[in-house]
Parts: C-alpha cells; sequence; structure tokens
C-alpha cells in the first residue's frame, strides 16, 4: 500500500475535490490516504490561484516535500501555470489540472504521464467513499461564467457547468446511507445553476433536495448578488430545513468600483436584496466578502465601503486586499494602490467587522435555537460541537450520543467567533 497526503489549499470546491481524489485512490485499494507529510510516499498539493500570496505559499510548500517525495501539484494553481511548475521544481512528479483530477490513479501509476492539464468536459463523479462525518459538501456546479474583473476563477474553472438534477439526488440519497445529516451545496454561483434538460433552476432544486428523508439540514455557497431571486428567499424561508444564512459577496461599496469589478449590480440594488431577506426571514445570517485595493479605489470609494459595512451590518466578512491576476480583465488597470495603503484599508475593516460582529453575537446572547450537533469537540471532549439553524457554531456539555441529532440551545457566551450555549 502507497501512502498518500492530500494538502488543501483554497476554497470549498477545493476541499470537494480533495476528498473525491481520496475517494478514488481508496476505492483502488493499493493506496492508504495518511495525516501527515512524514508518513507519506506521495503529496498531492491541491492548489489555489485566487490570490498571489496563496500562490506563494503553495510553492514554498512544495519546494519543501518536493526533493524527497513524490509529489503531485493538482488544483487551480495547476491549471493556471501548466508546465511552468516543472521549470521553477524539476523534481515535480506531476501536475493534474482542475478538469482532470479524477484521473488523479492513472496519473501516479504512470511514471511517464507527467501532465494532464486538458480543458476536456468535466465529469461529475458520484458515490465516492467518504470520510465518516455528519455533514458534508457537494458540488452541484463548475467554473464560473460571470468574469468578474479582477478575477482567475473562470479561467482555472472554466465556464459554468450544472450537475443533473438526477445525479445530485443520487448522490445525497448514498450520502444519508452512510449517515450524512447536513450537506452544502456548492459551486462559484449557485444561482445560476440550471438543469436544462429538466427546466430545473436553484430554488427548485433545493425544494427536491429537501423532500430527501434524512437530510435535517442543507446549506448552501456561494450566492451572486445579482443572481438573488424572490424566489430564492421563499424559498429558504418556507423550508425548516435550510440554514437561514446568506454568503453574499458585495466586494466593494462604491458604485464606480463595482462597475470595474464588472459584478452587474449597484450598491441600491445590493441593498434592497438584503432589505427583502431580513424583512422575510428572522435571526438571517448574512456574510459577505470585501475586496480592498481595487485599481482606482480612492479614499471616498473605500468610505463608501466602510459605510455600506456600518449600514448593513454583516454578521461576518472574509476581508482580502487585491491581488493583480495576469490574464484577467482588471490587469489593465494596473495595481494603482500601494501596498501599505491596500493593508492599511484591510487592516481597518477587519477591525470595523470585528466589532459589528460581536454587537451582532451580543444580542443573540439568551437566545434558543434548534442546533444539529456535529461531533465531539476537538478541544474540550466534554463538550459537544453544534450549529444554529442560522449557521453559528456552537459549544455545549453533552453526550456524544447526540451527534447527528437536532437539540435546542441558549446561546450564552460569545467564544470568538462562535458561541459557548447550554442544552434545553
Ligand atoms: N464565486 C465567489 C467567490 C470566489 S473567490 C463570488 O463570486 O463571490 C472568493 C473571494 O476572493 C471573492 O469574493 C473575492 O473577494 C476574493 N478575490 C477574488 N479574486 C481576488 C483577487 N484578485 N485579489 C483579491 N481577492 C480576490
Ligand atoms: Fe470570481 Fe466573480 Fe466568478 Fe466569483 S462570480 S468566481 S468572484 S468571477
Ligand atoms: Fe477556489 Fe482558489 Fe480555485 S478560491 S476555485 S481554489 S482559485
Amino acid at each position: 500500500m502507497k501512502k498518500v497526503f492530500i494538502r488543501t489549499f483554497g476554497c470549498q470546491m477545493n476541499e470537494y475535490d480533495s476528498e473525491r481524489m481520496a475517494g478514488i485512490l481508496l476505492e483502488k485499494g493499493e493506496y492508504q490516504i495518511v495525516n501527515s507529510e512524514d508518513e507519506a510516499d506521495i503529496i498531492i498539493v491541491n492548489t489555489c490561484s485566487v490570490r498571489e500570496h496563496a500562490e506563494n505559499r503553495e510553492l514554498s510548500y512544495i519546494g519543501k516535500y518536493v526533493k524527497n517525495k513524490k509529489v503531485v501539484v493538482a488544483g487551480c494553481m495547476a491549471q493556471n501555470k501548466k508546465q511552468e511548475l516543472f521549470k521553477l521544481f524539476p523534481d515535480l512528479f506531476a501536475v493534474i489540472g482542475t478538469f482532470n483530477f479524477l484521473k488523479i490513479s492513472d496519473i501516479l501509476k504512470d511514471e511517464n504521464k507527467k501532465i494532464l492539464v486538458d480543458e476536456t468536459d468535466i465529469e461529475f463523479k458520484t458515490n465516492y467513499k467518504r470520510e465518516k462525518k455528519i455533514d458534508s459538501l457537494l458540488t452541484i456546479m463548475t467554473g464560473c461564467n460571470n468574469f468578474c474583473s479582477y478575477c482567475i476563477v473562470p479561467y482555472v474553472r472554466g465556464r459554468e457547468k450544472s450537475r443533473p438534477v438526477k445525479e445530485i439526488v443520487e448522490e445525497i440519497k448514498n450520502m444519508v446511507k452512510q449517515g450524512i445529516k447536513q450537506i452544502m451545496l456548492i459551486g462559484q454561483n449557485v444561482n445560476s445553476y440550471f438543469d436544462e434538460k429538466e427546466n430545473i433552476n436553484f430554488p427548485k432544486l433545493l425544494k427536491i433536495v429537501h423532500d430527501i428523508d434524512g437530510i435535517e439540514r442543507i446549506k448552501f455557497m456561494t450566492s451572486h448578488p445579482k443572481d438573488l431571486t424572490d424566489e430564492l428567499i421563499e424559498t429558504i424561508k418556507a423550508g425548516e430545513k435550510f440554514t437561514k444564512h446568506f454568503h453574499l459577496p458585495l466586494q466593494s461599496g462604491s458604485n464606480k468600483i463595482l462597475k470595474l469589478m464588472n459584478r452587474k449590480y449597484t450598491m441600491e440594488e445590493y441593498a434592497e436584496k438584503i432589505k427583502k431577506i431580513r424583512d422575510g426571514i428572522q435571526d438571517v445570517n448574512i456574510t459577505t466578502d470585501i475586496l480592498v485595493g481595487f485599481p482606482g479605489e480612492d479614499e471616498n470609494d473605500f468610505l463608501e465601503t466602510v459605510n455600506a459595512m456600518k449600514k448593513i451590518k454583516f454578521d461576518d466578512a472574509y476581508c482580502f486586499k487585491y491581488s493583480l491576476r495576469k490574464g484577467t480583465q482588471a490587469e489593465k488597470y494596473g495595481d494603482t494602490i500601494s501596498e501599505e495603503e491596500k493593508l492599511k484599508r484591510l487592516n481597518y475593516i477587519i477591525e470595523l467587522q470585528k466589532n459589528i460582529s460581536y454587537d451582532i453575537n451580543k444580542s443573540y446572547l439568551g437566545k434558543i435555537f434548534n442546533a444539529l450537533v456535529l461531533s465531539q469537540s476537538f478541544k474540550r471532549k466534554e463538550e459537544l460541537k453544534a450549529e444554529t439553524d442560522n449557521g453559528k457554531k456552537v459549544f455545549m456539555k453533552g453526550d456524544k450520543g447526540l451527534t447527528g441529532k437536532i437539540v435546542k440551545v441558549k446561546l450564552i457566551e460569545i467564544r470568538g467567533d462562535s458561541f459557548g450555549g447550554e442544552m434545553i
């Protein structure tokens, strides 16, 4: 048995792809998945290209192991850099891109086949062996057609492709049999999911998934604000299994910058959608992504972002500073904001969001939620880790036999970005 370690960088799409690579290798019966680099004969590095910082971390990780182990680079940076990776690392065993990674066992076996990065028709493999757990990811669509001007994803993941509804249902039924209670449906823009043959859009898919027996909780991400419809809000409101959480990346509060980013909505339209969600769904959790330092973002544009964050009051915000990506539309605008200024803006909004999140979380103390018990807590063994029906993490004392069950929890203290609670 060859020992394989998979190191995953990047987003949930990569996490899911890593799980599938592990599943495929396990099915072969010739590989064992191990938990650390030291134990491994082979290291698969599943990479992200979204920011230069991510690529740099990945390159130094590869550099650390490439001489002593068989290293395979998979994922978005493999697709982005292709052959160039062999120039950087002549000892690299192989490179496998985002369209080909299901052929991972072929590339491991064949000493001569060093690179597979063709943009072939992507397959959605079902029914791979999964780790034993309560919650799991499921990709319902790959690629992206939006071409936000700063973003490399459409170039490394190709055009949008929705997975047929029949396959999704089949896979979820199998997941239920394996004991999975919570699924997160993932895609770069799940709102534009569409099964043409069956004429099923995203809200209709959600309703179908909701009706599958044995699934207790359904989450989804990411939603592009331009495609968020009233039908989706109504659907989430009506189905008790849906986690009341929307991750709706705003990116910027300035209409000038939103236009340059090619986001296809204005700040006013965005705020209107948030209002509809909040009017419709009690205790709804709304999170976002913010990108500062986009070329041409002046003080005033930045202030508009700050004001938008103060006004909307997101439950949480993932904040990034602009990183120029070669080949994207925004490359032609240059990289006009200095690193120092970008960092200043980034730190400012991180601090701002920390205070907003804290105030929101404080307002939740004393409230009672239904929470799905996911596992025993990793740090404190006497505690359970659970997730409320609006997607907040909570830790409380309890028997691990409750794993997979929905319990009632009162939130009693704030612990970083999660809560301490007690079962009632
Ligand atoms: N499909 C999702 C996000 C994918 S990437 C969406 O549309 O929202 C996740 C986040 O990374 C983005 O929301 C954006 O905030 C950030 N990001 C993408 N490209 C970036 C770049 N070139 N520099 C810095 N941050 C970037
Ligand atoms: Fe990138 Fe925009 Fe597509 Fe999201 S929607 S993956 S930010 S191009
Ligand atoms: Fe995800 Fe990074 Fe690729 S964000 S899709 S792993 S470029």
